[in-house]
């Protein structure tokens, strides 16, 4: 079979030139230029999603709603908005050793049970998953396992066996005959997925790609990936602790933000049922520059503890480090709480974390980063069994979060007794033990801290 021509298209303004050059002759941009195939085969532009010929008016289109199967792993399809529909692409990114295999073999096991499945390694060697298998209790599932790294004969086992469900691990090792370059480049990449996606439309199978993350955390190969699939799933974690969780990017058939949480332990992962108390430190006694916020994962509150240390400079430029939250975000609040608070970092370096390895994207920790930077500054701790949330702004007020009924309850039952909270969350009715103080602006939240410390 003769090789289709290739051709080198821009990834940035998709122009297209017969040679591959440093500079995009088009567009002027800099190494954008990667391998495709020439326009010319025109079999392969075959729509992504079925198509049929002219317009319809919107009404007249049949809504059918989509089906769902569960796949008996709860906090999965709690992710996916409530199981996986027929005939949609999950991409699952997360990097090397978090546990992607792990989760996607004990899903499928469960799965396997009523349903034909079909599991492709182009990584590990069917006896290395075996081992997997028997490790997580699941040699006797009758999952059908494939490894193979040829995208056709992959295709080929798909429409030969008909599975409801395929995963394909990973899609970074995995190359189309089509193409020259090797596998995992760009290239290979897409085009390897937008074929894998057109077959599960075709067929009306679930498949799962798993994709790796490079290391400034973006799942490698080009973007386009995220625009292809349906789904995009993202495994988070610390791995030094055994938390682990998956959370949903992109959803076409669900909502996002939704998270599943799991715990790694030695028989695989355990799902974690109610992870509301999960990402506190443990450590009851009061102690400086530690603050919780009741922090919302799509519609699950979950309390995480916030930690702070402030030290004064050792020679040089004041450091700002965050992980778990966003590091512009702290920039800015120690700006308000300069501004606003009288409260002074600039010649301090200033570190945070949320514990347990948890990431907080939700502007409501702002109050909780912000106290515990003041706590540690000032070497004083807040007060015991305090929660607070609260988003903040540039003029240092202090702004409603959704929900705020239901993130104190929740803190009510894990134990909290006091809590600091915007103005506008003031609930409407008392909440059981739990004392309840409304502030307005971040320099009344401190005034409370220190009438209260
Ligand atoms: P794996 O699923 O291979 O990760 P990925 O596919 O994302 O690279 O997970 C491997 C890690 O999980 C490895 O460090 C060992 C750990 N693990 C357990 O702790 N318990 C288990 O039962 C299994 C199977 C793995
Ligand atoms: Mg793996």
């Amino acid at each position: 079979m003769a090789k289709d021509k290739t051709l080198y298209s821009c990834n940035a303004c998709g122009g297209q030139t017969p040679k591959w050059t440093g500079q995009c002759p088009h567009c002027g941009e800099w190494n954008t230029l990667v391998e495709s195939l020439a326009a010319a085969s025109t079999a392969r532009f075959v729509p992504l999603a079925d198509q049929r010929r002219g317009s319809v008016l919107l009404p007249d289109i049949p809504a059918v709603s989509t089906q769902r199967h569960q796949t008996g792993m709860a906090e999965f399809d709690r992710v996916l908005g409530g199981g996986w529909v027929p005939g949609a692409v999950m991409l699952l990114g997360g990097d090397p050793g978090i546990g992607k295999s792990t989760l996607l073999l004990q899903t499928l096991a469960k799965v396997a049970e009523n349903r034909r499945t079909l599991y492709v390694t182009g990584e590990e060697s069917l006896e290395q998953i075996a081992l997997r298998a028997q490790r997580l209790g699941l040699a006797a599932a009758p999952v059908e396992m494939l490894a193979e790294i040829q995208l056709e004969r992959i295709l080929a086992m798909m429409a030969e066996t008909r599975p409801e469900i395929v995963v394909i691990d990973s899609i970074q090792t995995m190359y189309s005959d089509a193409l020259q370059s090797a596998p995992g480049s760009v290239g290979q990449v897409r085009e390897c997925a937008a074929q894998l996606t057109r077959q599960a439309k075709r067929l009306g199978l679930a498949t799962v790609l798993v994709g790796h993350v490079t290391k400034d955390g973006a799942i490698a190969g080009p973007r386009v990936l995220e625009h292809i699939v349906d789904t995009v799933l993202y495994f988070e974690g610390d791995t030094h602790s055994n938390f682990r969780l998956v959370r949903a990017i992109k959803n076409r058939f669900g909502p996002v933000n939704e998270l599943g949480v799991f715990a790694m332990t030695e028989r695989g992962l355990r799902e974690v049922g109610n992870p509301s108390a999960l990402f506190l430190s443990g450590q009851r006694s009061e102690v400086p520059g530690s603050c919780v916020v009741a922090t919302l994962e799509g519609t699950r509150p979950l309390l995480v503890e916030v930690q702070a240390l402030v030290d004064t400079v050792q020679g040089g430029i004041p450091r700002r480090l965050s992980v778990g939250l966003e590091p512009q975000r702290l920039a800015m609040l120690l700006a308000v709480l300069h501004r606003h608070g009288g409260v002074d970092c600039g010649q301090q370096d200033v570190f945070i974390n949320a514990v347990g390895g948890v990431r907080i994207s939700e502007p409501a920790a702002d109050l909780a980063v912000t106290l515990a930077v003041y706590s540690s500054i000032t070497n004083r701790s807040l007060r015991d069994k305090l929660i607070v949330f609260g988003e903040i702004g540039l003029t240092g007020e202090i702004r409603p979060v959704q929900r705020g009924q239901e993130r104190l309850k929740e803190a009510a039952k894990m134990g909290f007794t006091h809590a600091l909270i915007p103005n506008m969350n003031k609930p409407r009715q008392r909440i059981e033990n739990m004392h309840v103080e409304c502030v307005a602006t971040v320099s009344e939240a401190i005034q409370r801290c220190r009438a209260e410390a």
